[in-house]
């Protein structure tokens, strides 16, 4: 078998199969409250699925390092609990109805609820993280919070205005990568890495991480909202400029700007049309763009841990960022 080559997805689910499997138990004893409404959020949004990917990536950075103790159960679902309240924060902030195929937390259970379940989740996981009494783990964790919270407040900050790229890349790193990043340093903490190794496997997820956000913002544009199970075109109705639609700003006639522009400030499709947008985009080329720049981050992520030794965790970690790039939900 050559070291260079890449898994498949199937052997990348044999090797994590029991371990994903004790952190959904896990997760699912942690989010059990006497009171019923924060339980029944928490799991109806495990049920509804999911990628996984964050426990994954932890998984495999420990796995890599070859660290066998419970702590990597533990953190996976500390961090699979960290991007559930996040989500159900989220999706209060964007007004969205849908999420993982199913209705939003917020449009069954109400803002107000959904509210405090956040926060419960965000305290519990927390409160996990506390028992492995490691303070490196908390300072990661804390950090991590900050950022993803001054993310959101920045990006709410911007809604309706017209972005550059480094503004754009600023919001995503803290939104999306810094998760990814902490994801697989926290792996690294538990198996004892120096820190030359933590900080390249931190450079590989917030490299995969960048990447993942970008597809995310590609997706919004044209996937269809059955196969995504989120609604689509919700960036620019909600005033968000992302990567593709900056691009086609930067390039696009007098007019196609007024175009873009009249959507970011009115906020809907009424004047002019997703299809309209589409059109726009595709003749700059600005999804295409979009995605080249996505493959540069997820090839720059492989490259993050050329000096990893070999190992089938490793081989793994080649395989997802491929997996990222081509996702279609
Ligand atoms: C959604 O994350 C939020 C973003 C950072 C784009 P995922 O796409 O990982 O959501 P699930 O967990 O698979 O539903
Ligand atoms: C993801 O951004 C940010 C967080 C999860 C904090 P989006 O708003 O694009 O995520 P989706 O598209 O709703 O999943
Ligand atoms: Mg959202
Ligand atoms: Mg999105």
């Amino acid at each position: 078998m050559s070291t260079l080559s890449i898994a498949t997805a199937k052997e990348v689910f044999d090797l994590l199969r029991d371990d994903l499997a004790a952190i959904e138990q896990e997760f699912i004893r942690q989010s059990a409250s006497e009171v019923d409404v924060i339980t029944d959020i928490a799991q109806y949004l495990m049920a509804g699925g999911g990628k996984r990917i964050r426990p994954l990536l932890l998984l495999l950075s420990s796995k890599a390092l070859g660290c066998t103790s419970h702590s990597r159960i533990r953190l996976g679902a500390v961090v699979e609990m960290l991007h559930t309240a996040t989500l159900v924060h989220d999706d209060i902030i964007d007004e969205a109805e849908l999420r993982r195929g199913r209705p939003s937390s917020n449009t069954t259970w109400g803002n107000a609820k959904c509210v405090l379940a956040g926060d419960w989740l965000y305290m519990q996981s927390f409160s996990t993280a506390l028992e492995e009494r490691n303070f490196r783990v908390l300072d990661l964790l804390i950090s991590l919070t900050q950022q993803m919270v001054e993310g959101e407040l920045l990006q709410m900050q911007k809604l309706g205005h017209l972005i550059n790229e480094e503004e754009y890349f600023d919001l995503i790193f803290r939104k999306t990568a810094y998760l990814f990043s902490v994801s697989m340093q926290l792996g690294a903490t538990i198996s004892n890495a120096s820190a030359e190794m933590e900080s390249s496997l931190g450079e590989y997820g917030r490299n995969l991480g960048l990447a993942f956000q970008i597809v995310d913002d590609v997706l919004d544009l044209t996937a269809a909202e059955n196969i995504l199970g989120k609604p689509v075109a919700s960036d620019l109705r909600e005033g968000k400029a992302t990567l593709a639609v900056i691009h086609a700003l930067e390039r696009g006639t007098g007019a196609d700007r007024e175009a873009i522009r009249t959507v970011l400030s009115e906020r809907s499709f009424t004047t002019v049309t997703h299809a309209q947008i589409l059109e726009i985009l595709e003749r700059h080329g600005s999804l295409a763009y979009a995605m080249d720049t996505a493959c540069a981050y997820a090839e720059a992520a492989r490259m993050s841990i050329a000096d990893l030794p070999y190992s089938e965790a490793k081989r793994a970690l080649l395989w997802v960022p491929g997996f990222v790039t081509s996702r279609d939900r």
